[in-house]
């Protein structure tokens, strides 16, 4: 069932997904070098090219897309993801490269979904990195919410801002909803969620509350207990101002006090020329640049997401 697989309560702690309401806004290349990080700690990491359709993790980690690929997993020529699952030239750092065929996997049908999904719950790993396409399709939000830490990567911009709150807006929903048994339930309760156009204003608590009469005591119940459990973290990239800088701490009050979201801004990364340059001639900046201010601020935020991963 959909609600178990998106459980992500879970002991282990060890899937991580980078999701953006807009495109462009690094999830790719952060996915890359978090990747490159984490595997210099002597851990074993696993990065998943799950944007499907528009797979470039391969070309920041400058590996060709020869050989398997997740296509041939979609597509069924393998049962699972080990014989997809490249190691790359950095030491603990493996891949599982998107599809070459784009038409076959990016709108996968919900049981290859549920199978990938799966596969991926099942992946032996210390930690398990998932690179997302763009905005709020199921698809996207599924992979998104299987994870335990759940990375929004915005830019410090209306548009963009606009969009992180769409995200989360519509991956709590979807979670919240997974859970309602009743398809005709569950598209009546997706109404009136969708219409809390200026939702910040009325908290998700009371849209539970009053959907009292629609849901049956034992879903709402559940409910109930799920929605303190949906936190999500927050990376700007892209700043250039202290203003920038600090506007993951307001997005963090926004959340906390007129949704009722628990949110943890981990920090910011600047508009930098080196991952620019790195990115054209394909070489993951951490390793180009090991000491650049940048590098410093991936390798904070990394470790500030980790702390108490054990836990
Ligand atoms: N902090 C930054 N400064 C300068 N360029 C950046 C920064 N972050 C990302 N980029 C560039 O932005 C482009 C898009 O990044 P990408 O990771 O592919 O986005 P996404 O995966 O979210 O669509 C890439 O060329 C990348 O090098
Ligand atoms: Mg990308």
């Amino acid at each position: 069932m959909l609600r178990d697989i998106l459980d992500s309560s879970q002991a282990g702690g060890r899937i991580i997904a980078f999701g953006s309401g807009k495109g462009g806004v690094g999830k790719s290349f952060l996915a890359a070098n978090m990747g490159i990080h984490i595997a210099g700690l002597s851990k074993k990491v696993i990065l998943v090219d799950a944007d499907l359709g528009n797979a470039n993790l391969h070309t920041y980690l400058n590996l060709p897309l020869k050989g398997l690929t997740l296509s041939d997993f979609i597509s069924g020529k393998v049962s699972n993801l080990a014989p997809v699952t490249i190691q790359t030239d950095v030491p603990y750092l493996s891949l599982i490269p998107g599809g070459k065929a784009p038409l076959g996997v990016a709108n996968i049908v919900y049981k290859k979904k549920i199978m990938f999904l799966k596969a991926i719950k099942r992946l032996s790993a210390d930690f398990i990195i998932l690179d997302l396409g763009t905005g709020v399709s199921f698809n996207v939000l599924d992979f998104f919410l299987i994870a335990h830490h759940k990375v929004v990567i915005a830019r410090p911009e209306p548009a963009s801002i606009e969009n992180f709150y769409q995200f989360i807006k519509t991956a709590l929903w979807r979670r919240l909803s997974s859970l309602i048994p009743d398809l005709m339930t569950r598209k009546r309760w997706e109404v009136s969620f969708d219409q809390e156009g200026e939702w910040g204003a009325k908290r998700v608590a009371e849209i539970i509350s009053e959907a009292e009469g629609m849901l049956d005591g034992e879903v709402k119940k559940k409910i109930e207990e799920e929605f303190p459990r949906f936190a999500v973290k927050l990376i700007l990239n892209w700043t250039t101002t202290a203003d920038h800088r600090r506007l993951g701490y307001f997005i963090e009050k926004v959340c906390e006090n007129a949704i009722g979201i628990t949110l943890r801004y981990l920090g910011y990364i600047d508009n930098d020329l080196q991952v620019e340059e790195s990115t054209r001639l394909r070489k993951p900046l951490l390793l180009n640049y090991p000491d650049s201010s940048v590098t410093r601020a991936i390798r904070n935020i990394t470790n500030r997401l980790l702390i108490g991963y054990e836990r």
